[in-house]
């Protein structure tokens, strides 16, 4: 259990502490530096899941950069991805010709980045990176881009740093896996 007030009622153990996750941001920032040096990059942050990681990422990143917001959503079960996505805001920017690394909080089945992947390739964009904060160990997950990985988190349903359940848990400054009961009381 955790002590740090009733946001983290339901937690059942901190899996990515707040150090663990500064220190490896640093990090994937430091690469997108030295990539990025000579062009002024446009960052795609994935609505509502990413946008903690986006805002310490580009913050921990030097060089000059732009952002843009992209919120979909899946269709079907809460906690399962469809494959089926509906764009519920678009950019408001071309990115034709732009150097675009999209931000995600977490590549579960791969199925919602594939789509977003897609959508952006038929921009023509000069070119299409992923930096994700989280994927899942996942036997049946395709094989989606992602060209920056900040963990390898095992197959369990996680929240906090801007992941929720049932919307809520984002506020939470760690990566965290919920107690089932929470689940159960469903
Ligand atoms: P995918 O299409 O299965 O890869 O699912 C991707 C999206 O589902 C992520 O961008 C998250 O919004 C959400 N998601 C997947 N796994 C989790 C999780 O463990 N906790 C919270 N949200 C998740
Ligand atoms: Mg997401």
């Amino acid at each position: 259990m955790t002590d740090d007030g009733a946001r983290s009622n339901g937690v059942a153990r901190i899996l990515i502490d707040d150090e663990a996750i500064q220190q490896r941001t640093a990090e994937m920032a430091k690469v997108l530096d030295d990539e990025y040096r000579d062009d002024v990059p446009l960052l795609i942050g994935v609505l509502n899941g990413a946008i903690t990681f986006m805002t310490d990422l580009m913050r921990a990143m030097q060089i000059p950069l732009e952002i843009d917001f992209m919120a979909v959503s899946s269709y079907g079960a809460a906690t399962k991805s469809s494959g089926v996505v509906r764009i519920l805001k678009d950019l408001d920017q071309e990115i034709e010709g732009r150097r675009v690394v999209v931000v995600e909080d977490i590549v579960d089945s791969g199925l919602t980045l594939q789509y977003l992947l897609d959508v952006l390739q038929r921009r023509n964009p000069r070119d299409l990176r992923v930096v994700a904060l989280l994927k899942k160990e996942k036997a049946d997950a395709i094989d989606v881009q992602v060209d920056q990985i900040g963990f390898t988190i095992p197959d369990e349903f996680v929240v906090g740093y801007g992941l929720d359940y049932a919307g809520k848990y984002r506020n939470l400054p760690y990566v965290a896996v919920l107690d089932r009961r929470v689940y159960a009381a469903e």
